[in-house]
C-alpha cells in the first residue's frame, strides 16, 4: 500500500492507475476509522479497481477550534487497518498542503439549497467546508466512484447535489450505517462515551423505531411525532439537539407526496453529540 502526503506524488500514481486503464474507487475520511469506514472501502473495492483512502481532519469544516483540536487523530492505527483490507494507496494530506494560503484565502464551494438547513443552521459553514474539501479531493484523486455513509445523511445530499450541479463525472454511492449489535450507529465519538453513557447511547436507535412507528400512523403529523422523540431523549437522559422529519428525497417538509420520510436526530448525551437517521418508507 502505497502512502502519499503530497499532492505532486498522487497526481503522478493517478496517471499510471488511469494509463493503465484502472478504474479509482474513493473513500474520503478524517481518519480514527472504525469498521463504517472499513464497511466504506470494502464498497470502494466491489466497484472499482483501486481503492483510494484520505485521512484528513479538515479545519474548514469544524466551527469550533476546540472540537478540532480534539478530534481524534489515529493515522498509524488507521494505515495499518487500510492495509489489511488491501487499499492502493492511502492520501494524508497536513493541512498546509490543502490550504496553503490559510483558510480565508481558499476558495471554496456552497451547496446553498442544503446547506443551511437541518444539521446547517446549527453549524454554520460545516457543509460549505465539506463541499470545498470534497471538491478539492475529487478534483486530486480523480475517482470514478466515491462511498459515503449514510449515517451522514444531510452530507450525502449535500455532495450529491454538488455533482449534479457541477457536472463532476463521479457515483456517489451512499452505504447503509453500520451499527454495534444493541443497534448504535458506529462513529469516531463513540469512543468518547463514558461506560455508563455507553449503556444508554443505542436508545437515539431506539427511539427512532418508536418514532417511525408513529409516523406510519400519521405521516403528516410529524410535529406530534418530534415532542414524543424529543420526551423520550429526554427519559433516557440525553438532551435533544436536533430533531427533524423530513421527505428522505429532498430534504424538505414532508407532504402528501412523499415516498420516504427520513428522522434525523442529532442528541447530546453528556458532551457527546450523537448523530443518526432513519429512513421510513411511506407509500
Ligand atoms: O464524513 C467525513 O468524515 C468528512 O465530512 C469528509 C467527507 C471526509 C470531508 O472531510
Amino acid at each position: 500500500m502505497l502512502t502519499i502526503e503530497n499532492t505532486v506524488q498522487l497526481r503522478e500514481q493517478i496517471r499510471r492507475y488511469k494509463q493503465a486503464g484502472k478504474t479509482i474507487g474513493f473513500v474520503p475520511t478524517m481518519g480514527n476509522l472504525h469498521q463504517g469506514h472499513l464497511t466504506l472501502v470494502r464498497k470502494a473495492k466491489e466497484l472499482a479497481d483501486v481503492v483510494i483512502v484520505s485521512i484528513f481532519v479538515n479545519p474548514m469544516q469544524f466551527g469550533n477550534p476546540d472540537d478540532l483540536q480534539n478530534y481524534p487523530r489515529t493515522v498509524e492505527q488507521d494505515i495499518a487497518l487500510l492495509e489489511d483490507l488491501g487499499t492502493e494507496l492511502v492520501f494524508t494530506p497536513t493541512p498546509e498542503i490543502m490550504y496553503p494560503k490559510g483558510l480565508d484565502k481558499q476558495t471554496f464551494v456552497e451547496v446553498p439549497l442544503l446547506s443551511n438547513m437541518l444539521e446547517g443552521a446549527s453549524r454554520p459553514g460545516h457543509f460549505r467546508g465539506v463541499a470545498t474539501i470534497v471538491t478539492k479531493l475529487f478534483n486530486l484523486v480523480s475517482p470514478d466512484v466515491a462511498c459515503f455513509g449514510e449515517k451522514d445523511f444531510q452530507q450525502v445530499a449535500v455532495i450529491r447535489q454538488m455533482v449534479e450541479d457541477l457536472a463532476m463525472d463521479i457515483d456517489i454511492v451512499p452505504v447503509p450505517t453500520v451499527r454495534e449489535q444493541d443497534g448504535l450507529a458506529m462513529s469516531s465519538r463513540n469512543n468518547r462515551l463514558t461506560e455508563d453513557e455507553r449503556k444508554i447511547a443505542p436508545a437515539v436507535a431506539t427511539i427512532m423505531h418508536e418514532m417511525a412507528d408513529r409516523l406510519l400512523l400519521e405521516p403528516l403529523d410529524s410535529k406530534a411525532v418530534i415532542s414524543f422523540g424529543e420526551l423520550r431523549l429526554k427519559e433516557v437522559g440525553m438532551t435533544p439537539d436536533e430533531l427533524f422529519i423530513r421527505d428522505a428525497d429532498t430534504l424538505q417538509d414532508i407532504t402528501t407526496e412523499a415516498k420516504n420520510a427520513v428522522i434525523l436526530m442529532a442528541a447530546f448525551l453528556g458532551s457527546v453529540r450523537l448523530i443518526d437517521n432513519k429512513i421510513i418508507q411511506l407509500s
